[in-house]
């Protein structure tokens, strides 16, 4: 059996990015996400994992901890095996909104999506890595890598301000210290946990604002001045989850070509 990895919103956008290179790499890929399964997506997954067997879709949301439960209960069964959770499903604020008019209702649902869900979610897959690994006293001897990797997707905006949409500013900046928290938890578990921060990255999600990043590359101030690929996030998971870091945990690594350097 091939290393397993649970991707959340792995059908669409940054998360299909992730699904299609784990896939390349040769992990079995389980996507969580909340439409129907889209069967011409799954189709092209399959055929590029040359196994069907690697590809497994369970409808549900993230901020429901009973589909948690459904979500990695389905890929013990299948796979009997857990290697990766990458936490990436996450949603902006429907509307966005002056934080001086922004009502309650987006909040809540921004952040049980973009925080609460993957918080909790991180906490079934551990319970269920330690469960199938047995204490780690018990081994033979200590492994040699992480015994699993879990990958937190948050955003530039964990730490830079948008005041039209500060729910999803502090769900971003929420899993910042969800990952550090994790990564402390855990790293006796030999588990190590990461988080990826993309800047602008091409998506359903910012096909609405084009234009203004369109601006904002043409300006100058990106270093890197080209909208970023879901295969760039993919490649730093990737990077991420080969156990080749096997000495650092609650590390962020930027995807976002240099947006996050302060320049003058
Ligand atoms: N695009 C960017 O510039 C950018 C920048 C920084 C960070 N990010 C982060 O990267 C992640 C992916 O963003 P994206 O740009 O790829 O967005 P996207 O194109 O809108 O895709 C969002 C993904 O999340 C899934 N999803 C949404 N709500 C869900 C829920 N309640 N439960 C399970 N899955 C759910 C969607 O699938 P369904 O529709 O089927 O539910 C879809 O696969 C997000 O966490 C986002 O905040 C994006």
């Amino acid at each position: 059996m091939p290393a397993t990895a649970l991707v959340t919103g792995g059908n669409r956008g940054i998360g299909l990015g992730i699904t299609r290179r784990l896939l390349q790499d040769g992990w079995a890929v389980s996507i969580l996400a909340t439409r129907p399964a889209p069967e011409d997506v799954l189709g092209e997954l399959r055929e590029l994992a040359g196994d069907e067997a690697r590809v497994r879709y369970v409808q549900g949301s993230v901020a429901e901890p009973v589909d948690h439960e459904r979500y990695v209960q389905d890929a013990v069964d299948a796979w009997g095996r857990l290697d990766l959770l990458v936490n990436n499903a996450g949603v902006a604020p429907s509307v966005r909104a002056d934080i001086l008019e922004a009502g309650t209702e987006s909040f809540d649902r921004v952040l049980g999506i973009n925080l609460r869900g993957p918080y909790f979610l991180t906490q079934r897959f551990a319970q269920e890595v330690i469960r199938l690994r047995g204490p780690l006293s018990a081994l033979p001897e200590p492994p040699a890598g992480p015994v699993a990797t879990v990958v937190n997707v948050s955003s530039i905006s964990a730490t830079t301000v948008s005041v039209n949409r500060g729910d999803y500013c502090i769900s971003k900046a929420g899993v910042g210290m969800a990952t550090q928290l994790w990564a402390a938890r855990l790293a006796p578990e030999g588990v190590v946990v990461y988080e990826v921060r993309p800047g602008v990255i091409a998506t359903d999600m910012t096909a609405g604002v084009t234009e203004k990043y369109d601006a904002v590359f043409a300006g100058g101030s990106v270093p890197i001045a080209r909208w970023g690929r879901p295969s760039d996030v993919a490649g730093a998971v990737a990077i991420l989850a080969s156990g080749q870091t096997p000495y650092s945990t609650g590390e962020v690594f930027h995807v976002d070509g240099g947006m996050h350097i302060p320049t003058l």
